[in-house]
């Protein structure tokens, strides 16, 4: 098990954005992708309010499948769900944001009435505004965990600085950083560094970056592929798929590394969710490289 806070979840988490985005399964298969990461071990499910489709769909679609897959699951107690706060969708498929304290306290308000809790376990600010200092967005949290709306406190797509900017205002509350780290985007080193430090958890966005995209392409143009040829070599030797070796990677750089996976399909959560019990050894560690 690794730590959220005080909080145990398995090593491996569930990215539930393929779900409710572009591209989203039917219900039935969100909700098998759901329950099937469950039954692999996965007790942490990562989503937004903003993970819906642009257009037709509306801010918290993402929760609201959470929500229904985890009442039909039937032990939603032992599930941590986290969720986000502070972005938003354009009609075109683009992506907004918006730290406006104000903004950032309705919406927790409102994503904890559609995950059906009186407090979220973990709520995220998705990115910092430029537009809003930081320091005031991170007041919002502050706010939304006084009045008890929220229970803990993560941050997402932050630098060292704003890491300790978020510790000085959220103080032991502040629990998580999620930002993007994987085989081929492995400039977070700083950022995984101090979360080592301070005992907070690490929750890898993207944590695949395109190595299931790689793995389309035949044997030798895989094995090839600088970032992600020693991933496909150890999973061939090992036998398992190169995005559980992948997953094994993050999980071995750190103990507070707790990779969140997208997945729409049953398969491929239940795939992910078996890193946990993959356990590199000196040799494939070298060879993956820092
Ligand atoms: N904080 C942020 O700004 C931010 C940004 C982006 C994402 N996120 C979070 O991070 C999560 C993960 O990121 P992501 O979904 O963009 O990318 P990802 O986890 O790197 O890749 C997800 C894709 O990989 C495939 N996949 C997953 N496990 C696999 C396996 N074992 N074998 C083969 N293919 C596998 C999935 O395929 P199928 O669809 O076929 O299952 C899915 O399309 C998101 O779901 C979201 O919760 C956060």
């Amino acid at each position: 098990m690794r730590y959220v806070g005080d909080i145990a979840v398995g090593p491996v988490g569930l990215g539930a954005m393929p779900l409710s985005i572009e591209g989203r399964p039917d219900e039935a298969r969100a909700v098998a992708t759901v329950h099937a990461a469950l039954d692999a071990g996965v007790t942490l499910i990562d989503t937004a309010d903003s993970y819906h489709v642009p257009g037709g769909g509306a801010p918290g679609d993402g929760e609201l499948l959470v929500a229904r897959a985890l009442a039909a699951y039937g032990h939603r107690d032992r599930v941590l769900v986290a969720t986000k706060g502070g972005r938003g969708r354009t009609p075109d498929g683009g992506w907004t944001v918006n730290g406006d304290p104000g903004h950032l306290r309705r919406a927790a308000e409102a994503s904890a009435r559609r995950l059906g809790v009186e407090a979220i376990g973990l709520y995220q600010l998705h990115k910092p505004d430029p537009a809003v200092p930081y320091a005031e967005s991170l007041g919002a949290l502050r706010d939304l965990l006084d009045a008890g709306t929220i229970r803990t406190a993560g941050v997402s797509n932050v630098d060292v600085a704003q890491i300790r900017l978020a510790r000085a205002v959220l103080g032991d509350k502040l629990v998580s950083v999620q930002n993007r780290y994987s085989p081929a985007v492995r400039d977070g080193e700083p950022e995984l560094a101090l979360c080592t430090e301070l005992g907070l958890a690490f929750l890898p966005w993207s944590p695949l970056g395109g190595i299931s995209r790689s793995a389309l392409d035949g044997p030798s143009a895989r094995e090839a592929d600088p970032r992600f040829g020693a991933f496909h070599r150890v999973a061939r030797e090992r036998g398992v798929s190169p995005q559980r070796v992948a997953l094994a990677w993050a999980l071995a750089r750190s103990p507070v590394v707790v990779p969140i996976p997208g997945a729409s399909r049953p398969e491929t959560a239940r795939d992910s969710a078996g890193a946990a019990e993959l356990v590199l050894d000196e040799r494939e560690l070298a060879l993956l490289g820092p």
